[in-house]
């Protein structure tokens, strides 16, 4: 979020927020509509939280956004490595993702219509080409960086071993079913058993999420369950992670809370591992 309150200071533009229901952690298409004016020309959203895993409906942002006359900017760092990406689909202008989270190298992705990216013009070098896309490098492209991410993409497609000499595309849709699949089963799984921790807090509760959950226990502070778990085998951070504003809004502050996630590798042995240590942490016997 911040680097757009920047930018809006630099051009002098207004920024005006919705929020989300702390309570469901939903952020309803209708509380953007609330705040889009006539002279709104960007709506940025994300199109997961990487603290509460909250999915908000984008095409129907989409709609409000292009209602007004205005972009939708979508943050798709976190959704990208959990769900299929269909930017078309999706109603985005830009969508932007970061490989790392998806198994692959660190850089960053901005996909968009070469006809919008036309209408813009970033700082750059005299020589440098000022053709489409090559007007948004910087010099010398990150060539081990761009097969890194294509490696990554060629193992995500392959994920359920489908016919290999269908396009990637398809072998992609099938693969992230089958991952959204596991990952879903294994959320049902873990939530089952943590939602039963007396004095445990969940603060991903909206109806579509990522395999993300944030929690917290009365009278616990969230790096001391973090260093328990540890002890344990189990890596699962505790902070805000970030996600200033949105750790705030929960009324969790620079503390943030016990983030849980789970990927591609993550399997039933982990989780159980997982449930049991905070089970035991929480003095909870079996
Ligand atoms: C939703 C979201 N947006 C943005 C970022 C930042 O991405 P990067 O680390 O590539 O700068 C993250 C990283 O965790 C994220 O989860």
């Amino acid at each position: 979020m911040r680097p757009w309150v920047l930018a809006a200071q630099a051009a002098g533009a207004s920024v005006r927020w919705a929020d989300f229901d702390p309570a469901t952690g939903e952020l309803p298409p209708g509380a953007v509509e609330a705040v889009v004016r006539e002279r709104t020309r960007l709506v940025a959203v994300t199109a997961a939280s990487n603290l509460i895993g909250t999915r908000p409906d984008i095409p129907a942002i989409a709609d409000v956004a292009h209602a007004a006359g205005a972009l939708l900017w979508v943050d798709g760092v976190h959704a990208t490595a959990h769900v299929l990406t269909d930017v078309p689909a999706s109603g985005a202008d830009f969508w932007v993702c970061s490989p790392y989270k998806f198994l692959g190298p660190h850089h960053g992705v901005l996909a968009a219509a070469p006809s919008l990216l036309e209408t813009l013009h970033p700082d750059k070098l005299l020589p440098s080409s000022d053709a489409v896309p090559e007007r948004f490098e910087l010099g010398t492209l990150p060539y081990e960086l761009l097969a890194g991410t294509t490696a990554a993409v060629d193992f995500l497609a392959d994920l359920a071993l489908t016919d290999p000499s269908l396009p990637r595309r398809e072998r992609l849709v099938t693969s992230f079913a089958a991952l959204e699949e596991h990952e879903d089963s294994l959320l049902a799984t873990l939530e089952a058993r943590l939602r039963a921790i007396p004095g445990l807090t969940a603060y991903s509760n909206a109806k579509r999420r990522t395999p993300t959950l944030l929690v917290t226990v009365e009278g616990r502070d969230p790096q001391e369950l973090r260093a328990a778990l540890a002890e344990r085998g189990v890596n699962a951070p505790a902070g805000h992670f970030y996600a200033w504003e949105c750790s705030h809004h929960l009324g969790l502050g620079a503390t943030g809370g016990l983030r849980m996630g789970l990927a591609p590798y993550t399997d039933a042995e982990d989780v159980d591992r997982l449930a049991t240590g905070l089970e035991e942490i929480c003095g909870i016997d079996r």
